[in-house]
């Protein structure tokens, strides 16, 4: 890049002198419409259950999902992302409950289609709610099967599909995934059924709250290296991202973002195409306990979530959402 200008002629304090300046020559800024909010759902009535390991988040029972739901959808926030809090006893080594048309997940997206059709609704696809070893697909012999998987999350993806579900995200890192996926969805008349693929899900050590918000991080055998990305490398990543634009993915996700924010950029860079990213639980409980501790201003969230706008994502997901919309609305 050319520098233009020079000191004392070039003075670059003169724009940032006043708010309205500032305002003017802001290169990004954040709205409604950039956020996605997961909703954590959890079987039995009339329970808004706090989660220890994430303060302020909550999981639902499906008879208490609509006053969020209301809020979310006044705010104008485009999308709701639901994840399910699964009982011991409905997880097996094949996560059969996956396929349950009663699940929780089914239940949640059929209620909220029911009263709120006009808001998004997305469903991971992945069996870790559901197994009982805590993996994302079918393990066996320490093994963690991929053909074998994906069949079951191509069900999985059309039972949710006919429930109403609007964005299928299938986000196990099983190779071949969104394939498989969108065939099923094209032939069962699920034409316009969205996905948005977890296409650069890293193993992070940021999804420990999350694991414990759905119950399954004691469960957890071993770790998931096998599946998710290492973290050392950033160019295998466009690799992922190329197939799933292939195999029909409608926007791809980087997981997690903030320290992944190099991963956004180059996606968006080298693709061109609707890149979100996941501010996950580990982001999100450091910078709420910090900010809770006063370690922190609570302006240090609108921050983290700017850095990942300005890396190029268009949307985000995260646990913030509710509370950063009602902000911007004021
Ligand atoms: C599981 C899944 C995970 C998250 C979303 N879907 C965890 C994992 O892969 O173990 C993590 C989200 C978060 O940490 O907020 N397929």
């Amino acid at each position: 890049m050319k520098i233009l200008g020079k000191y004392p002629g070039l003075r670059l304090r003169r724009n940032r002198k006043y708010s309205w300046s500032r305002r003017l020559v802001a290169e990004n800024n954040l709205t409604v419409n950039d956020l996605i909010l997961p909703i954590f759902v959890t079987e039995g009535k009339n329970k808004i259950e706090p989660i220890k390991s994430m303060p302020d988040v909550y999981r639902y029972s499906v008879d208490k999902i609509n006053p969020i739901i209301n809020k979310a959808s006044k705010l104008g926030i485009p999308l709701v992302a639901i994840f399910p809090h699964t009982p011991k006893k409905k997880k097996n080594s094949m996560g059969t409950e996956a396929l349950n048309e009663d699940n929780l997940v089914c239940r949640t997206i059929r209620k909220i289609k029911k009263n709120n059709p006009n808001i998004g609704v997305m469903a991971d696809v992945a069996l870790d709610p559901y197994t009982d070893h805590g993996h994302d697909g079918i393990l066996k012999n320490k093994e963690i099967l991929n053909d074998e998987t994906i069949e079951i999350l191509s069900d999985q993806a059309l039972v949710q599909a006919e429930m109403g579900c609007d964005v299928i995200a299938p986000s196990d890192m099983m190779d071949g995934r969104v394939g498989v996926i969108r065939k099923a969805l094209d032939q069962n008349n699920f034409k316009n059924v969205q996905i948005l693929s977890y296409a650069a899900k890293y193993a992070s050590n940021f999804y420990g709250p999350f694991r414990n918000a759905i119950g399954s991080n004691k469960k957890l055998k071993g770790d998931k290296k096998s599946y998710q990305m290492d973290y050392k490398n950033s160019h295998e990543a466009l690799r992922e991202v190329a197939l799933d634009i292939k195999e029909g993915a409608d926007f791809v996700m980087v997981k997690p973002a903030l320290p992944y924010l190099d991963v956004i950029k180059s996606v968006k860079e080298n693709f061109k195409i609707p890149v979100f990213a996941y501010q996950v639980s580990g982001e999100y409980s450091m910078i709420i306990k910090a900010v809770k501790n006063g370690n922190i201003n609570k302006n240090s969230i609108i921050e983290s979530l700017m850095s990942i706008k300005r890396a190029g994502a268009s949307a985000m997901v995260t646990y913030f959402a509710l509370q950063v919309a009602s902000k911007l609305k004021r």
